[in-house]
């Protein structure tokens, strides 16, 4: 097959195609999600599924999401009619793109109401007035944020302006830019923030709840929320990895990249834990106390420590463009999509789809106060669109995607593109795709019913 170009332009480098996927995986899933539901969910055990599926379900499907990205050369549904017609197989696989871009706007409009709180805690942080809080007041804090739609109405229009405004820009202007500097600077802020945690008393008791399992604690629901988690983490299975695949350049190497996306997006969540927890157990506080967690222990410890306010400033400024890096590939590939489809301009695409997405926010960010009292299944809007995304369609896109790859794809277009260094490597993946991954995310799907 002839080398194909996608319309939409393509990363200069390798280099910079693992910095904007890596920007795209680390984001408030790693620094605020992560250590919430490890908190929630017992510690230890937890942590240890979350890490089997990134190694094991995960990172196969990354690759082949990858992949299919790059040989089509077009966003996630074309490129699923594109690679199905290849092989002579029904293009209704491409639903599974649809499902994608749905989930895509769902995860968003929940997204940015975070990524809003983080917002508010840069100029709080920034302003001095959370100098030297407690734990107490860190709660009611946070807790009278969450009681203001007003300000969290403010913060979540802003922070999807500036997403609309980077993906208007396109791949290179936009998507590119905006992660060159700003991940290894997040980097480098989680390790000096590593090192305060370890010069306190409590970094042992973080340490052993991370890490010392206790599979008493850890209920199928707990698995799923871990298996979940890991394609959340990853932005799998929605075809965001798919998008930025399709920009990558073909002499590139699938599998060492997607590993060392992989690393990174794993270490950066265990350090966020290490982070967090230890200021949990110092203060006394609950590691239970859901989506808050980073919101009250981190202004305790800033409140604390030496030069804490202008550390505190840069920390959230730096989680502020983890979370920026990560939305704006949340809306890449429904963008590529109404361009190649619709025949749209990117402009006009990514403003009408920004519109939805901030008109959808708004019933989230309604959850903490004027619409508590609505629930779907139990949940408020908020919580509902969290599980039904992380929790059932990224995983059932990720298990489709794998199919997809191991079944409907010919072997031979799938080996020439993802070229590992050994047939024997090759193999292990085809039948992870095929059987693993598929298989064990059945199960824990099942055994949740
Ligand atoms: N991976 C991102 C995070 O951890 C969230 C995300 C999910 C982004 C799916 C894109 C697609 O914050």
């Amino acid at each position: 097959m002839q080398e194909k170009k996608s319309i939409h332009g393509s990363w200069a480098s390798r280099w910079v195609f693992i910095l904007a996927a890596t920007g795209s995986a680390v984001g408030l899933g790693n620094i605020w999600k992560f250590p919430y539901i490890t908190g929630e969910n017992g510690g230890g055990a937890f942590v240890l599924v979350y890490l089997l599926c990134i190694a094991l379900v995960g990172i196969p499907i990354m690759i082949a999401e990858v992949f299919v990205g790059r040989r089509a050369r077009q966003s996630p549904i074309n490129a699923l009619v594109d690679l199905a017609e290849e092989s002579g197989k029904s293009t209704k696989w491409s639903l599974i793109g649809v499902m994608g871009l749905l989930a895509g706007v769902l995860i968003f409009s929940f997204y940015s109401v975070v990524a809003g709180w983080v917002l508010q805690y840069i100029v709080s942080t920034a302003n001095g007035s959370l100098n030297g809080v407690t734990s107490e007041q860190a709660g009611e804090i946070f807790s009278g944020l969450l009681a203001d739609p007003g300000t969290l109405l403010l913060w979540h229009t802003i922070f999807t302006i500036m997403v609309v405004g980077v993906v208007i820009g396109g791949v290179n202007a936009g998507l590119e830019r905006a992660t060159r500097i700003m991940m290894p600077a997040l980097f480098v802020l989680l390790f000096v923030m590593l090192g305060y945690g370890m010069s306190t008393d409590s970094f042992g008791a973080g340490w052993s709840f991370m890490f010392d399992f206790d599979f008493s604690k850890l209920s199928w629901d707990a698995v799923l929320v871990a298996v979940g988690h890991s394609f959340f983490t990853l932005s799998l299975g929605m075809g965001t990895i798919m998008a930025y695949g399709s920009y990558m350049p073909k002499r590139a190497s699938i599998g060492s990249t997607v590993l060392a996306i992989g690393f990174l997006d794993t270490l950066v969540a265990l350090v966020a834990g290490l982070v967090i927890f230890p200021i949990i157990f110092a203060n006394g506080m609950d590691p239970a106390a859901g989506p808050g967690l980073m919101f009250i222990s981190l202004p305790v410890a800033f409140g604390q420590m030496a030069g804490g306010q202008f550390f505190g400033t840069l920390f959230f400024v730096l989680i502020g463009v983890a979370a920026w890096t990560s939305a704006i590939s949340l809306l890449e590939p429904t963008v590529a999509y109404l361009v190649e489809r619709v025949g749209m301009k990117r402009s006009t695409a990514t403003i009408a789809l920004g519109v939805v997405v901030w008109a959808i926010g708004i019933l989230c960010l309604g959850s903490f106060n004027f619409m508590s009292d609505v629930t779907l299944f139990g949940k408020n809007v908020f919580d509902f669109l969290d599980y039904i995304t992380a929790n059932i369609m990224l995983p059932l896109g990720g298990i489709f995607i794998a199919l997809f790859a191991g079944w409907a794809v010919k072997k031979k277009h799938a080996s020439d593109e993802i070229n590992l260094k050994s047939e024997g490597l090759f193999n292990l993946w085809l039948f992870v795709v095929k059987f693993i991954a598929p298989v064990a995310v059945g199960v824990v799907f099942i055994l949740n019913l």
